[in-house]
This record gives structure tokens, C-alpha cells and sequence, in this order.
């Protein structure tokens, strides 16, 4: 049996982490291999409920409140669904992890992000990826996929672009302190070449 093998996507709103996820797959599959594509938040039937309320709650979350509600996410969706599929040998494929955690709730500038790393690490109990594929994506770039072809942006919203760009600069500061773990992929490059760049790295692994 092959070994499981645990991918995770990271990357803004809009980087093509679906799209990209849907490719792995879809080639993993063809290889004879047994996929489990998931998610966080929101990968069990308590993490839907938990996704409910960090993304949808009407009014403010508390940010160490917020922290803990994704690592709760995490605790229920590692235990249940990533660990037994790589016991089993598995690949999952997943959309966000940790470092959701340590770029989105480390760049609200509330939190301390080595306290929120050590909160996912204790419920998960330590489950580090083999490989991390970052879809890097200036965050303009990013809005103008999102919104259409607007350029000009009001002051809230030029407040989230500034958050936008907090979020990638944090990514890009993880991945550069773990360059083993980490893929960092041009998310402006045409949808098959950076399949194909990332083909590339997961076979060196699987
Ligand atoms: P989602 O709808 O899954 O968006 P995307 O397609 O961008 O993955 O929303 C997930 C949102 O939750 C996204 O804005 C990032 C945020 N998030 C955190 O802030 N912390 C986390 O630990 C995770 C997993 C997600």
C-alpha cells in the first residue's frame, strides 16, 4: 500500500485553490490512488456548523474566540477525516490548514501568530502536511478576479485590500521560513501551468 499523503492548498479568496484541487485529483485518481478532497472550515457535519458561524455570525467574534472556532474546526476535521484516510493510505487534498490560521487571524494584528500556530498545533496534535502549495497572488489582482474589472476601490474597501495584503505577505514570510514543506506558485500563470508545476513537485513525493 502507498503511503497517505496529506496536500494542502493555501492562498486568497480567488487564487484558484478549487480549481487547482480539482486537477490534483482528478490526475491522483488516474495514478490508481484513492483521493479525499476536504476542507476547512467546514469538513465534517461540525465543522459546517462551525463554518456557519465564523463566516456568517451577524456581529463581531471576539478574535480569540474566532481562533479558537477555526482550531475546533480543525481538532473534529483532523481526528475524523484527515488521520484515518492517511492510515489508510490515502491522498487528501486540502483546501486551508494551519496556515489559514497563522496568515488570516495573524494579520487582523489582534493576535500573537506563533500563539495561534501553537492553539492549531495542540488540536491537531502536531499533523504537518507533506507538501503546502501557496497560490500567490497579488491581492489586487485577486480583487479584480473577484469583482470584475473595477480599479478604483472606496476607503473600506481599500482597508481590506490592505488586509489582503497583510494575508499574502504572511504566507509568503511561512513559506520562506519552510521552503521544504512549501510550493509557491505564481497564481497569475495560465490554469494548466501551474498544474503542471505542481504535478511536478508531487511526484517527487508520491
Ligand atoms: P471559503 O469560503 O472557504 O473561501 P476560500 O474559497 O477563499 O477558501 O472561506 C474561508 C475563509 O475563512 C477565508 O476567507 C479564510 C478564512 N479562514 C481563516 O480566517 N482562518 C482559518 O483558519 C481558515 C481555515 C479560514
Amino acid at each position: 500500500m502507498s503511503r497517505g499523503l496529506f496536500l494542502t492548498l493555501e492562498g486568497g479568496d480567488g487564487s484558484g485553490k478549487t480549481t487547482q484541487a480539482e486537477l490534483l485529483e482528478q490526475w491522483f485518481t488516474a495514478e490508481g490512488r484513492t483521493v479525499v478532497r476536504t476542507r476547512e472550515p467546514g469538513g465534517t457535519d461540525v465543522g459546517v456548523e462551525v463554518r456557519e458561524i465564523v463566516l456568517h455570525h451577524r456581529g463581531d467574534i471576539a478574535p480569540r474566540a474566532e481562533a479558537l472556532l477555526y482550531a475546533a474546526d480543525r481538532a473534529h476535521h483532523v481526528a475524523t477525516v484527515v488521520r484515518p484516510a492517511l492510515a489508510r493510505g490515502e491522498v487528501v487534498v486540502q483546501d486551508r490548514y494551519i496556515d489559514s490560521s497563522v496568515a488570516y487571524q495573524g494579520a487582523g494584528r489582534v493576535l500573537d501568530a506563533r500563539e495561534v500556530r501553537s492553539i492549531s498545533e495542540w488540536a491537531t496534535e502536531g499533523l504537518a502536511p507533506d507538501l503546502t502549495i501557496l497560490l500567490d497572488l497579488p491581492s489586487d489582482v485577486a480583487r479584480r478576479r473577484l469583482d470584475g474589472a473595477r480599479t478604483r476601490y472606496d476607503r473600506l474597501e481599500a482597508e481590506a485590500g490592505e488586509f489582503h495584503g497583510r494575508v499574502r505577505e504572511a504566507y509568503l514570510a511561512l513559506a520562506a521560513a519552510e521552503p521544504d514543506r512549501f510550493l509557491v506558485v505564481d497564481a497569475t500563470l495560465p490554469v494548466d501551468d501551474i498544474h503542471a508545476t505542481i504535478r511536478a513537485r508531487v511526484e517527487t513525493l508520491a
